[in-house]
C-alpha cells in the first residue's frame, strides 16, 4: 500500500509541529492536581486575566451566537483605525495575529521563494512559510540582537517577505526606531516587512512603524489582543497596512475567521484603559523582579521588554520538568535551538515569587 505521505506536499513531512505552552489542564491531569494549583507562566499571557469591560460585553453577546458574525468586522476595523490614525481599509483582522502571518503567506509565498527572519525569532514564520513551500533565510543574532543590517545582506531576488518580531519572542530583545528607519531607507520597493509587533503595549517607547505604512511603503504592522487585553483564548489580531495591500490580503480570507463574541470583545478592550495601565504596572513590576533575581543567583538572561524574560538555566528541559513536578509551567526553548534556556511570562507577583523559589530548589 502507498504511503499517505506519498500523496501529500512533500513540504508537509518535514515540518515541525508548533509547540505551544503546556495546557494547565493538561499538566493537572498528568500531576492529578486542581488545575487552580498550577501556576502557567508559559505562553506570555495576561496575569490578570481579561479585560473585565470585554468579560462583560461578551456576556452580552453570547445572546447573539446564533447569528453568522460580521465578516468584514466593520465596527473593530473602525475602532482601530480611528484609535491608530488610519481607515478602515488599512485593518485586517485576523484568527490572531498568526492568521494574518498565514494570509500573507497565502498571497506572496510560493515554491522555491525565499523568507528573511532573525535566529531565535518567533517560529510561526518558519513554519508557516515551510508550509507553503518557502524556505526561511535565517540571520545571525549575535547576543541575541536582532542585526537589521544582516537581513539587508540577506536580501536575493527570491526574498518576498522579511520578518522583523520586535521585541522578539523568545528572547524579549527589541530594535530601536533609528535601526528601524535606517533599514527601512534601504529596503527596496519591491520586498514586503512585517513588523511584528505583538507586545507593542508594554512598551515604554515604542518604535513607530506605522508612519512607514502611512508613506505608503510595503510594511505590515502586526498587533494582537491576546497579550495586554489579556484576550488570547479568543484569537483576535489584526494587521494595519496600505490599503493595497490590505486588499490582496483580504482575498485570502475566510469569511467569518473572526468570531462574533470575540469582536465585541476586542472592541470593548480596546477602550479599556484602566486595565492596560493595570497590566502593564504588574508587568513591569514583576520584570523588574525577576531580572533582579536572576541577576542575585548569577543567571544569564537578556533583558526583556514584554512580558516574559529569557534566562539561561543551563538545561532548558530539565529544569522545565523540575518546575513542572512543582506545578509551575515555564517554557523550555529546544525548538527555537536554546536548548540552556528558558522563557518565563511575567505573572502576578506571587507567582513571581512562587516561580523564583522553585526555580532555586531546581537548580540546587
Ligand atoms: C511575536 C509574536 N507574534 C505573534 C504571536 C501570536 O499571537 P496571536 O495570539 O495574536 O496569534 C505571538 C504569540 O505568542 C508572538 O509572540
Amino acid at each position: 500500500m502507498t504511503s499517505i505521505w506519498d500523496r501529500a506536499n512533500p513540504q508537509l513531512r518535514n515540518l515541525a509541529v508548533y509547540e505551544p505552552g503546556k495546557p494547565i489542564e493538561e499538566t493537572a491531569r498528568e500531576l492529578d492536581v486542581d488545575p487552580g494549583k498550577i501556576i502557567k507562566l508559559a505562553s506570555n499571557e495576561n496575569p490578570l486575566g481579561p479585560s473585565p469591560r470585554a468579560a462583560k460585553a461578551m456576556r452580552a453577546a453570547l445572546e447573539s451566537a446564533q447569528l453568522y458574525p460580521d465578516g468584514s468586522g466593520f465596527y473593530l476595523r473602525d475602532a482601530l483605525a480611528n484609535k491608530l490614525g488610519f481607515a478602515r481599509e488599512n485593518i485586517i483582522l485576523g484568527n490572531g495575529s498568526n492568521e494574518v502571518i498565514e494570509f500573507l503567506a497565502h498571497a506572496f509565498l510560493s515554491r522555491g521563494d525565499e523568507i528573511i527572519a532573525s535566529e531565535h525569532s518567533f517560529i510561526a514564520y518558519k513554519l508557516i512559510a515551510t508550509l507553503f513551500g518557502a524556505r526561511t533565510v535565517e540571520v545571525r543574532a549575535p547576543d541575541f540582537q536582532p542585526d537589521l543590517d544582516a537581513a539587508f545582506d540577506a536580501i536575493t531576488p527570491k526574498t518576498q517577505i522579511i520578518f522583523i518580531a520586535n521585541p522578539n519572542n523568545p528572547t524579549g530583545a527589541l530594535i530601536s526606531q533609528d535601526k528601524i528607519d535606517n533599514f527601512i531607507s534601504r529596503m527596496p520597493d519591491n520586498i514586503i516587512t512585517v513588523f511584528d509587533e505583538a507586545y507593542f503595549e508594554f512598551l515604554d517607547h515604542p518604535p513607530d512603524t506605522l508612519q512607514y505604512v502611512r508613506d505608503g511603503r510595503k510594511i505590515v504592522v502586526l498587533r494582537t489582543f491576546s497579550k495586554i487585553h489579556g484576550l488570547a483564548s479568543l484569537r483576535v489580531g489584526y494587521g494595519i497596512a496600505p490599503r493595497d495591500l490590505v486588499e490582496v490580503l483580504q482575498k485570502t480570507r475566510q469569511p467569518f475567521n473572526v468570531n462574533g463574541v470575540a469582536q465585541t470583545g476586542a472592541l470593548a478592550a480596546l477602550n479599556d484603559d484602566a486595565h492596560q495601565r493595570k497590566t502593564k504596572q504588574t508587568v513591569d513590576a514583576g520584570r523588574t523582579y525577576l531580572q533582579e533575581q536572576f541577576a542575585e543567583m548569577k543567571l544569564d538572561f537578556v533583558p526583556g521588554a514584554a512580558n516574559f524574560v529569557m534566562v539561561n538555566v543551563g538545561h532548558g528541559a530539565a529544569i522545565f520538568k523540575k518546575l513542572l513536578a512543582r506545578k509551575i509551567i515555564v517554557r523550555p526553548l529546544k525548538g527555537y535551538n536554546l536548548p540552556e534556556w528558558v522563557r518565563i511570562t511575567v505573572g502576578t507577583m506571587e507567582q513571581n515569587k512562587k516561580c523564583i523559589a522553585a526555580l532555586k530548589k531546581a537548580l540546587s
